[in-house]
Protein backbone atom coordinates (compact mmCIF):
# COMPACT_ATOMS: atom_id res chain seq x y z
CA UNK A 1 0.00 0.00 0.00
CA UNK A 2 1.33 3.39 -0.39
CA UNK A 3 1.87 6.07 2.44
CA UNK A 4 -1.01 8.38 0.29
CA UNK A 5 -3.40 5.62 0.06
CA UNK A 6 -2.57 4.83 4.45
CA UNK A 7 -3.22 7.76 5.05
CA UNK A 8 -6.79 7.82 3.67
CA UNK A 9 -7.91 4.53 5.00
CA UNK A 10 -6.51 6.16 8.57
CA UNK A 11 -8.75 9.57 8.30
CA UNK A 12 -11.97 7.09 6.80
CA UNK A 13 -11.50 5.13 10.12
CA UNK A 14 -11.00 7.96 12.60
CA UNK A 15 -14.15 9.39 10.70
CA UNK A 16 -15.70 6.39 10.99
CA UNK A 17 -14.85 5.88 15.00
CA UNK A 18 -16.25 9.65 15.53
CA UNK A 19 -19.07 9.09 14.17
CA UNK A 20 -20.14 5.93 16.10
CA UNK A 21 -19.10 7.83 19.53
CA UNK A 22 -21.24 10.71 18.62
CA UNK A 23 -24.06 9.01 17.81
CA UNK A 24 -23.46 6.70 21.16
CA UNK A 25 -22.90 9.74 22.75
CA UNK A 26 -26.16 11.27 21.65
CA UNK A 27 -28.31 8.44 22.38
CA UNK A 28 -27.47 8.98 26.34
CA UNK A 29 -27.50 12.52 26.46
CA UNK A 30 -30.69 13.31 23.78
CA UNK A 31 -34.02 12.20 24.81
CA UNK A 32 -35.27 12.23 21.45
CA UNK A 33 -33.24 9.82 20.58
CA UNK A 34 -34.62 6.33 21.62
CA UNK A 35 -34.80 7.23 25.62
CA UNK A 36 -38.09 6.69 26.95
CA UNK A 37 -38.05 9.51 29.06
CA UNK A 38 -39.06 13.58 28.43
CA UNK A 39 -39.66 16.66 30.51
CA UNK A 40 -42.60 19.22 29.56
CA UNK A 41 -40.17 22.08 31.11
CA UNK A 42 -39.58 24.82 29.02
CA UNK A 43 -36.12 25.20 27.86
CA UNK A 44 -35.61 28.23 30.11
CA UNK A 45 -36.69 26.36 33.03
CA UNK A 46 -34.90 22.90 32.45
CA UNK A 47 -31.85 25.16 32.59
CA UNK A 48 -31.94 26.86 35.50
CA UNK A 49 -33.11 24.00 37.09
CA UNK A 50 -30.00 21.51 35.76
CA UNK A 51 -27.80 24.74 37.41
CA UNK A 52 -29.21 24.04 40.35
CA UNK A 53 -28.94 20.22 40.43
CA UNK A 54 -25.59 20.60 39.23
CA UNK A 55 -24.25 22.70 41.62
CA UNK A 56 -26.02 20.47 44.07
CA UNK A 57 -23.97 17.74 43.04
CA UNK A 58 -27.60 15.62 42.87
CA UNK A 59 -26.33 13.39 40.33
CA UNK A 60 -23.28 12.01 43.14
CA UNK A 61 -26.50 9.87 44.28
CA UNK A 62 -29.50 10.02 41.67
CA UNK A 63 -29.64 9.54 37.86
CA UNK A 64 -31.09 11.48 35.24
CA UNK A 65 -31.56 11.32 31.39
CA UNK A 66 -29.63 7.80 32.59
CA UNK A 67 -26.86 9.89 34.10
CA UNK A 68 -25.60 9.48 36.80
CA UNK A 69 -21.85 9.85 38.94
CA UNK A 70 -20.03 6.30 38.21
CA UNK A 71 -17.73 6.60 41.17
CA UNK A 72 -20.24 7.30 43.57
CA UNK A 73 -22.32 3.91 44.05
CA UNK A 74 -25.42 5.58 46.28
CA UNK A 75 -28.56 3.48 46.19
CA UNK A 76 -30.94 6.54 45.26
CA UNK A 77 -33.87 6.20 43.32
CA UNK A 78 -33.59 7.07 39.65
CA UNK A 79 -35.20 10.52 38.99
CA UNK A 80 -36.09 9.84 35.40
CA UNK A 81 -39.84 9.79 35.17
CA UNK A 82 -40.40 10.56 38.26
CA UNK A 83 -42.96 13.50 37.64
CA UNK A 84 -45.37 10.69 36.58
CA UNK A 85 -45.70 9.35 40.16
CA UNK A 86 -45.45 12.55 42.33
CA UNK A 87 -46.58 15.74 41.90
CA UNK A 88 -44.52 19.82 42.34
CA UNK A 89 -46.42 20.49 45.75
CA UNK A 90 -44.58 17.32 47.45
CA UNK A 91 -41.31 17.88 45.80
CA UNK A 92 -41.46 21.30 46.82
CA UNK A 93 -42.38 19.90 50.72
CA UNK A 94 -39.66 17.26 50.44
CA UNK A 95 -36.76 19.64 49.78
CA UNK A 96 -37.74 22.20 52.20
CA UNK A 97 -38.17 19.48 54.69
CA UNK A 98 -35.45 19.68 57.07
CA UNK A 99 -35.72 16.21 57.78
CA UNK A 100 -36.77 14.40 54.77
CA UNK A 101 -37.41 11.04 55.99
CA UNK A 102 -40.27 12.30 58.00
CA UNK A 103 -41.46 12.11 54.45
CA UNK A 104 -39.97 9.15 52.77
CA UNK A 105 -38.86 6.85 55.40
CA UNK A 106 -35.53 5.63 54.32
CA UNK A 107 -32.87 2.40 55.62
CA UNK A 108 -29.85 3.97 54.42
CA UNK A 109 -27.34 5.75 56.94
CA UNK A 110 -26.25 9.55 57.10
CA UNK A 111 -23.78 9.71 53.84
CA UNK A 112 -26.19 7.74 51.64
CA UNK A 113 -29.47 9.35 52.39
CA UNK A 114 -31.38 12.24 51.11
CA UNK A 115 -30.05 15.21 52.45
CA UNK A 116 -32.66 17.73 53.52
CA UNK A 117 -32.29 21.52 50.38
CA UNK A 118 -34.26 23.44 52.88
CA UNK A 119 -31.52 26.17 53.29
CA UNK A 120 -31.41 26.60 49.38
CA UNK A 121 -33.36 30.03 48.48
CA UNK A 122 -37.00 29.38 48.03
CA UNK A 123 -36.78 30.44 44.50
CA UNK A 124 -34.20 27.56 44.13
CA UNK A 125 -36.82 24.46 45.79
CA UNK A 126 -39.62 25.87 43.44
CA UNK A 127 -37.80 25.62 40.42
CA UNK A 128 -36.34 22.11 41.31
CA UNK A 129 -40.29 20.93 42.37
CA UNK A 130 -41.39 22.55 39.06
CA UNK A 131 -38.59 21.10 37.37
CA UNK A 132 -39.20 17.49 38.91
CA UNK A 133 -42.84 17.39 38.08
CA UNK A 134 -41.89 17.98 34.35
CA UNK A 135 -40.13 14.60 34.13
CA UNK A 136 -42.32 11.94 32.21
CA UNK A 137 -41.64 8.49 30.90
CA UNK A 138 -43.49 7.52 28.07
CA UNK A 139 -46.71 5.12 28.62
CA UNK A 140 -44.95 2.19 26.44
CA UNK A 141 -41.91 1.68 28.51
CA UNK A 142 -44.50 1.76 31.76
CA UNK A 143 -46.26 -0.86 29.57
CA UNK A 144 -42.74 -3.20 28.74
CA UNK A 145 -41.77 -2.38 32.12
CA UNK A 146 -45.02 -3.86 33.88
CA UNK A 147 -45.06 -6.27 31.40
CA UNK A 148 -41.11 -7.29 32.33
CA UNK A 149 -41.77 -7.15 36.32
CA UNK A 150 -44.74 -9.44 35.34
CA UNK A 151 -42.88 -12.36 33.82
CA UNK A 152 -39.55 -12.25 35.87
CA UNK A 153 -41.96 -12.12 38.92
CA UNK A 154 -44.76 -15.09 37.93
CA UNK A 155 -42.55 -16.63 35.30
CA UNK A 156 -45.84 -16.45 32.94
CA UNK A 157 -46.90 -14.69 29.96
CA UNK A 158 -48.31 -11.39 30.73
CA UNK A 159 -52.29 -10.99 30.19
CA UNK A 160 -52.43 -9.13 26.40
C1 LIG B 1 -26.19 11.84 49.35
C2 LIG B 1 -27.01 11.32 48.28
C3 LIG B 1 -28.12 12.20 47.73
C4 LIG B 1 -28.03 13.48 47.20
C5 LIG B 1 -26.81 14.36 47.07
C6 LIG B 1 -29.37 13.81 46.74
N1 LIG B 1 -30.23 12.79 46.99
FE1 LIG B 1 -32.21 12.73 46.56
N2 LIG B 1 -32.40 10.94 47.50
C7 LIG B 1 -31.34 10.20 47.98
C8 LIG B 1 -31.86 8.95 48.54
C9 LIG B 1 -31.02 7.83 49.13
C10 LIG B 1 -33.26 8.99 48.39
C11 LIG B 1 -34.30 7.94 48.88
C12 LIG B 1 -34.81 8.36 50.22
C13 LIG B 1 -33.77 8.22 51.30
O1 LIG B 1 -33.12 7.15 51.38
O2 LIG B 1 -33.57 9.19 52.09
C14 LIG B 1 -33.56 10.25 47.71
C15 LIG B 1 -34.82 10.66 47.34
C16 LIG B 1 -35.09 11.71 46.48
C17 LIG B 1 -36.37 12.01 45.92
C18 LIG B 1 -37.66 11.22 46.15
C19 LIG B 1 -37.67 10.06 45.17
C20 LIG B 1 -38.96 9.28 45.26
O3 LIG B 1 -38.89 8.05 45.36
O4 LIG B 1 -40.01 9.89 45.21
C21 LIG B 1 -36.22 13.12 45.14
C22 LIG B 1 -37.30 13.81 44.31
C23 LIG B 1 -34.84 13.52 45.23
N3 LIG B 1 -34.18 12.65 46.06
C24 LIG B 1 -34.30 14.61 44.58
C25 LIG B 1 -33.00 15.08 44.80
C26 LIG B 1 -32.49 16.33 44.28
C27 LIG B 1 -33.27 17.27 43.37
C28 LIG B 1 -31.22 16.45 44.74
C29 LIG B 1 -30.27 17.62 44.56
C30 LIG B 1 -30.81 18.94 44.95
C31 LIG B 1 -30.93 15.26 45.52
N4 LIG B 1 -32.04 14.47 45.54
C32 LIG B 1 -29.71 15.01 46.14
C33 LIG B 1 -30.00 10.54 47.97
C34 LIG B 1 -29.51 11.78 47.59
Amino acid sequence: MRSGEKNIYIVIAVLVIGMISYRGYQEITDPDLGIPFYTTASPELKQTADKIYKDNKCSDCHSLWMIRNMMASVPAPPLDGIGDIRNEQWFYDYLSSENPQTILPTRLNATYKMPSYAHLPEQDRRTLAAYLASLKVEDWYLEETKKREYEKLTGKKYPQ
